[in-house]
């Protein structure tokens, strides 16, 4: 499968960059750090063999560069995209108050209009794909009757809408046989976490949460279709 990842450079994401490369996958991996991409990459690559990793380093947070530039870097790689794992995300833990428009904006254009528009732009990519699964990682932030954090007010909202749009396109491309998921995850051990929550600890690492969603994006689209699952131990 040619699989379409985001956010492949740390934390979940690279680790599930490492899972499916090694069970043979072809990775295009986004994220902004040409360097860790790189890496990570030959690493891939040693253990599966073969040419399976396939760095993309780009910034996702320009939306009109994704119109031509991003389109036509996928298409240096491939002509069809089985899945598109939309993992990559911003967080920002600070009093609503405090928070600059400008700052806001930003947020939930990497965190729900990035996402949104590469959905749009994969489309077409599916079109011969047997699998056409969409696949976003949201958070239990985001999900509805949760505990929520103070602080993370926008984060939250940013990953409420995601999953949202997801419930939507499930229906809207039925037609076309695409699936369409959230999972909302619950706590895991990655920087993100640790430069957000310091000294907490969390229950998953990423090696276990990137084996999961391993098998989510392969076989989850048999099951559910338009639906925001959450991921978590811990009830909601
Ligand atoms: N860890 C948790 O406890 C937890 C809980 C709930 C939900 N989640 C969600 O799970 C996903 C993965 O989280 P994580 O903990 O692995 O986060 P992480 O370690 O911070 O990784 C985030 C990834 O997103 C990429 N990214 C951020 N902004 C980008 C941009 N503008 N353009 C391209 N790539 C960008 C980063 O790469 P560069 O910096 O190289 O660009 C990085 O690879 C996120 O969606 C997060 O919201 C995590």
């Amino acid at each position: 499968m040619n699989i379409l990842l985001t956010g492949a450079s740390r934390g979940i994401g690279a680790e599930l960059a490492q899972s499916l490369t090694g069970s043979g996958h072809r990775v295009l991996m986004v994220s902004r750090n040409k360097k860790a991409l790189e890496q990570l990459a030959k690493t891939c690559n040693q253990q599966a063999g073969s040419e399976l990793a396939h760095p993309i380093p780009f910034d996702l947070s320009d939306l009109t560069d994704l119109e031509d530039a991003f389109i036509s870097r996928i298409r240096a790689h491939t002509g069809t995209i089985d899945a598109l794992f939309n993992n990559a995300a911003q967080l920002i833990r600070k009093p609503f108050q405090q928070i600059a428009l400008q700052d806001a904006r930003r947020l939930f254009e990497v965190n729900f209009f990035v996402p949104a528009q590469l959905i749009r732009i994969c489309l077409p990519f599916m079109a011969d794909s047997e699998l056409k699964h969409v696949v976003s990682v949201t958070s239990m932030a985001g999900f509805q009757g949760s505990g929520k954090y103070s602080g993370l007010s926008y984060y939250s909202a940013s990953k409420a809408a995601l999953g949202n749009l997801s419930e939507c396109l499930a229906v809207e491309f039925a037609e076309e046989g695409v699936k369409v998921n959230a999972l909302a995850i619950g706590s895991v051990q990655t920087e993100m976490l640790a430069e957000s929550f310091p000294g907490f600890k969390a229950p998953l690492g990423p090696h276990q949460m990137a084996e999961f969603m391993h098998w989510f994006i392969l076989h989850g689209g048999k099951f559910f279709n338009g639906k925001i699952l959450p991921v978590s131990v811990s009830t909601p």
